[in-house]
């Protein structure tokens, strides 16, 4: 009984961990959307964020939420967890998407955030605007946010199923409804790299 307890309060601090990830995805995308209108704009907000007094409490609790969201996943996969009620999310998505694709799909994430943080953490304070899109204008450079965002996607659309299935939503809403939010995130994302190659 306090093992199937453990499972189920592992696995809702997990979605907890995620949803805190979620809601800076969709305040990253949005704070982003400053890129499209202009130079002076993007400046402005990044030299104020990165000073702000948010800035490192922000950053403390992504590394924690993120390093316990991906611990926990680890480690109750390495324990073949078959609790009563475990399987209960699972029949969407590993029946379809086979396990090492859901794990690999994974992997390419956490590499993509960790790239994606050290590559912006080394850029200047000095018009950041200009080396985004520098660095949009490198094809390899390209294809990491392409895959970083596809393995986002996938990874978002798992968790959200997850979530609204959780809230009692229907099978083929959710899933219709996870997919249009994963689209609308990933067209927010995508939107920056386009403006660089077709100003
Ligand atoms: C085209 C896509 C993206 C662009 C252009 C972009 C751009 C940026 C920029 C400009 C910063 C801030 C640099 C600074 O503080 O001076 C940043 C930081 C960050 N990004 Fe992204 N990003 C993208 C996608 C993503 C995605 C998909 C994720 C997560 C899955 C992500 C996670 C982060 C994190 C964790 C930070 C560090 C915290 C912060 O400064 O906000 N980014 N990104």
């Amino acid at each position: 009984m306090n093992f199937i307890n453990n499972t189920i309060v592992q696995k809702k601090l997990m979605a907890f961990a995620g949803l805190i990830w979620f809601v800076y995805v969709i305040a990253h995308v949005l704070s982003l959307s400053s890129f499209h209108f202009g130079k002076q704009a993007f400046n402005d907000f990044y030299n104020w964020f990165n000073g702000s007094i948010i800035y490192w409490p922000m950053l403390f609790v992504l590394a924690a939420t993120l390093a316990f969201h991906v611990f926990t996943a680890v480690t109750r996969q390495l324990g073949n967890n078959v609790a009563i009620g475990a399987n209960r999310y699972h029949h969407i998505y590993p029946k379809i998407i086979p396990r090492f694709i859901a794990w690999s799909g994974a992997a390419m994430l956490i590499a993509f955030i960790v790239f994606h943080f050290v590559q912006m953490q080394l850029l200047s304070d000095l018009d950041p605007y200009q080396q985004i899109s520098n660095i949009f204008t490198q094809p390899v450079m390209l294809l990491v946010y392409i895959f970083g965002l596809i393995a986002l996607g996938m990874h978002l659309h798992h968790g959200l199923t997850n979530v609204l299935q959780t809230l009692g939503i229907s099978s083929n809403q959710y899933n219709l409804i996870a997919i249009f939010i994963v689209l609308l995130l990933l067209f927010g994302f995508i939107s920056i790299p386009v403006s660089v190659i077709y100003a």
